[in-house]
């Protein structure tokens, strides 16, 4: 399959990734700041940085002087393009030009207080003459390269911030792009609009437009697309921009596999067919899912047997679309530099699972990806500003496999009705407040076991109902969320009220690690 390139047009920051847990979050700072960020591996950064309007250095678990250091080609320095060289891009910097940079005996992790020694700076101009800022580093700049100046400093850091007398070079020793540095944003404005001349044309609109014109140059007068739909943010997104660019040429294909939550596929239909009129096949293919779990127990099992038939399932639909040459696919930016990540990909600490992605290869068609150089945010941002409803913009993540990973054990056609009303029940509560902004999931999971209850004068033995609700930034970490007690005796009073066969409702208070999110 081949890929496709977002199209370029207005100004382009690179953010050079040495592997910091920061790089996707510098990019969307710029972003944020109405200036388009791209990130670029420190090997590629030569030949391309003449396309750049400004460059910033990452920082790095590496030290600059370690043999295996991720490093650049000194002579971009001298390209006269802006450099703002963050922790790391400080220290490689000071480093590459002639200065010394060493193991601090006092590291610096945390809030530090800098004072501002050179008030000519531009990358400081506006900003107080002492603020607080956010540390993470264990080495620091003993000595600067010729013809730099210090521009902050700390008590334990003689050269919190440092710029070249003439160039337009600049390091901080801080990290200006998390919210720990309240000043921090000024501090990136002032690099892109003071030092780079920036202009701010990137908007949600201008990419808009951009995309439209560049799907229609791809797709060309002829051909027809194809989009699997998840239900998800990113594939709906997708399709309802590329059916803007190439109208009735988009066919939709949706796979109800049956493990979906409740109204959801009803959701995708009536968005799609009713909201924008595009063309979708839906394949309810429920039962056959179901047949194959049958006896299933192993949650990898599980997993593989729902992707085999979702591949079988989606090819046959795709196959009666006469014409398609290409998929459209809702992969983002951090799908896309996982795989090709500065070393090897334990840089990149955010995973979006894709639960249309994975077609394989033998398919044949060439992909059309509009997001890739987006994060999922921003995703969402072009949706609303497509007017794509709420209940899809904002849903939270769900997993491929379904609710097939949230019944512990076999997945019945029993369990998964218990399952999907009791989730019913979880989401409209916890919604209901608002208690869900802030949250990265929160869901029902249907435990393999019972329990003993009493109903009435009843002796009753059923089923058992976990919620879960996590906070997580990025799904690799994650704590289960201090619910208010009136919320969740809320949902436990009315799951066993509304819902048959569950006479106990638990609160999973398990942080990951070393649980996980899903309970599968
Ligand atoms: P865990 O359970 O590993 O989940 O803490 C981390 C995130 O990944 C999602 N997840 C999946 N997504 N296919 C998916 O598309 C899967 O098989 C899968 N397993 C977990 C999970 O919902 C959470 O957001």
């Amino acid at each position: 399959m081949s890929q496709t390139a977002t199209p370029v047009t207005h100004e382009r920051f690179f953010v050079v990734d040495f592997g910091s847990q920061y790089c996707q979050l510098i990019a969307r700072r710029v972003r944020e700041l109405g200036c388009y960020a791209e990130i670029v591996m420190p090997r590629d950064l030569a030949d391309r940085i003449d396309e750049a309007k400004g460059v910033i250095f990452s920082g790095s678990p590496w030290s600059a002087y370690d043999d295996n250091a991720p490093r650049i080609d000194a002579a971009v320095y001298e390209r006269g393009k802006p450099i703002l060289g963050i922790c790391y891009g400080m220290q490689l910097t000071t480093h590459l030009l002639g200065g010394e940079v060493e193991h601090a005996e006092a590291r610096e992790y945390g809030p530090a207080r800098i004072e501002v020694v050179d008030s000519e700076s531009r990358l400081f101009e506006g900003l107080d003459s002492e603020l607080d800022v956010w540390m993470s580093h264990g080495d620091r700049v003993e000595k600067l390269p010729d013809g730099f100046l210090p521009i902050a400093k700390t008590h334990n850091a003689p050269f919190a911030a440092a710029r070249h007398e003439s160039k337009p070079i600049f390091g901080v020793q801080f990290h200006p792009e998390v919210t720990h540095t309240p000043q921090g944003t000024q501090i990136l404005k002032n690099f892109l609009f003071g030092v780079c001349q920036a202009s701010g044309d990137w908007t949600m609109a201008s990419f808009i437009d951009e995309a439209v014109e560049k799907i229609r140059s791809q797709v060309g007068e002829h051909d027809q697309v194809i989009c699997g739909l998840s239900g998800g943010v990113d594939s709906t997104v997708a399709g309802i921009l590329i059916h803007k660019a190439i109208g009735d040429r988009l066919t939709c294909i949706f796979v109800d596999n049956g493990l979906l939550r409740k109204g959801e596929a009803q959701q995708v239909l009536s968005n799609f067919r009713d909201r924008y009129q595009i063309e979708l096949r839906f394949a309810d293919a429920g039962e056959r899912f179901l047949a194959s779990l049958a006896g299933v127990v192993d949650p990898e099992e599980k997993r593989k047997r729902i992707g085999h038939d979702f591949v079988e399932v989606f090819k046959a639909e795709a196959r009666s679309v006469e014409n398609a040459k290409f998929l459209a696919q809702g992969t983002l930016y951090p799908d896309v530099i996982e795989s090709q990540s500065a070393f090897g990909g334990a840089s990149v600490t955010i995973k979006t699972h894709h639960n249309v992605g994975g077609l394989p290869e033998e398919l044949g068609f060439e992909l059309l990806e509009p997001f890739r150089d987006l994060f999922k945010d921003e995703v969402r941002a072009i949706g609303r500003e497509l007017g794509v409803p709420d209940t899809f913009v904002e849903r939270q993540p769900f997993p491929g496999p379904g609710l097939g990973v949230r019944i512990a054990g076999e997945v019945t056609a029993e369990g998964l009705a218990v399952l999907r009303e009791s989730d019913a029940i979880v989401r409209e509560e916890i919604e209901r407040d608002g208690h869900h902004k802030g949250l990265w999931q929160y869901f029902a999971v249907l435990a393999p076991v019972k329990t003993v209850g009493v109903m009435g004068d009843e002796r009753t033995y059923e089923n058992v109902i976990a919620v879960r609700a996590v906070e997580s930034t990025d799904a690799m970490t994650a704590d289960w969320a201090d619910l208010p007690r009136d919320v969740l005796s809320r949902i436990s009073n009315r799951i066993i009220n509304e819902v048959r066969g569950v006479n106990r409702v638990v609160y999973d208070i398990s942080t990951k690690p070393p649980s996980t999110i899903e309970w599968e």
